[in-house]
């Protein structure tokens, strides 16, 4: 599931540049369960299976052997959304120890006693942490640096200032009788940059009001 993502052409020449790395633990190679089962039945009753404390345990005891200082990540719907301003923070650790889990549930002594974090990449309900876990490393991992050949374009793009983007063109100038803003081939670079400005604000005004709510709850 993590080979085709982890061997993009990006991420995959950042590993062979030695800019980051991955290594990957399946859960049931720590598991002491003969058939290495890794959930159970959930005390007191109810649906589903929850994941057992033990697997989890032992194979964070054993990277954290290797990788003392790693942040340890629980992904889990229930957890603090994920944002750009935390895919700032995370890619500044050199370590990270995403766990994935099953939404029907984790033994919530994971949470209490074994984690740092915990994670939500939105409101939704996916299978499994993985999906959520190749988001966070594709997020993470573009902004270490030199892993993306044009850092500027990092500080342009959305939410870095907490503002979507403002919208781009390129060539043809009329494509089938659409036409460019004549504003951005005016050449006049203070007035395009008026311009993306105002286009930015406007569209998140539309959008995404609470961006800008939440730029003025700073501010205030
Ligand atoms: N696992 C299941 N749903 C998830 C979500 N929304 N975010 C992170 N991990 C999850």
């Amino acid at each position: 599931m993590f080979e085709s993502p982890f061997g993009d052409s990006i991420i995959q020449r950042a590993r062979e540049e030695g800019l980051l790395d991955f290594h990957l633990h399946d859960l049931r190679d720590y598991s002491l369960n003969k058939h290495r089962r890794v959930d159970d039945t959930p005390f007191g009753g109810g649906v589903g299976m929850v994941m057992n404390i033990e697997p989890i345990d032992r194979a964070i005891t054993a990277i954290k052997k290797e990788v003392p200082e790693t942040r340890t990540i629980l992904l889990s719907p229930g957890g603090q959304p994920f944002n750009q301003k935390k895919a700032w923070e995370l890619s500044n650790l050199s370590s990270l120890t995403l766990i994935c889990g099953r939404y029907e549930g984790i033994d919530e002594r994971v949470r209490l006693h074994l984690v740092d974090e915990e994670i939500s990449i939105g409101d939704y309900v996916l299978t499994g942490g993985e999906t959520a876990a190749m988001v966070l490393v594709e997020a993470i991992s573009r902004l270490i640096p030199g892993v993306l050949g044009d850092p500027d374009s990092i500080i342009e793009e959305s939410f870095s200032s907490d503002m979507l983007e403002y919208p781009q063109y390129t060539r043809p100038r009329d494509y089938q009788g659409l036409t460019v803003p004549e504003i951005l081939v005016s050449g006049d670079h203070k007035k395009i940059r008026d311009w993306q400005r105002a286009e930015a604000l406007k569209k998140t005004e539309r959008v995404r009001p609470d961006l800008l709510k939440k730029n003025k709850q700073r501010e205030s």
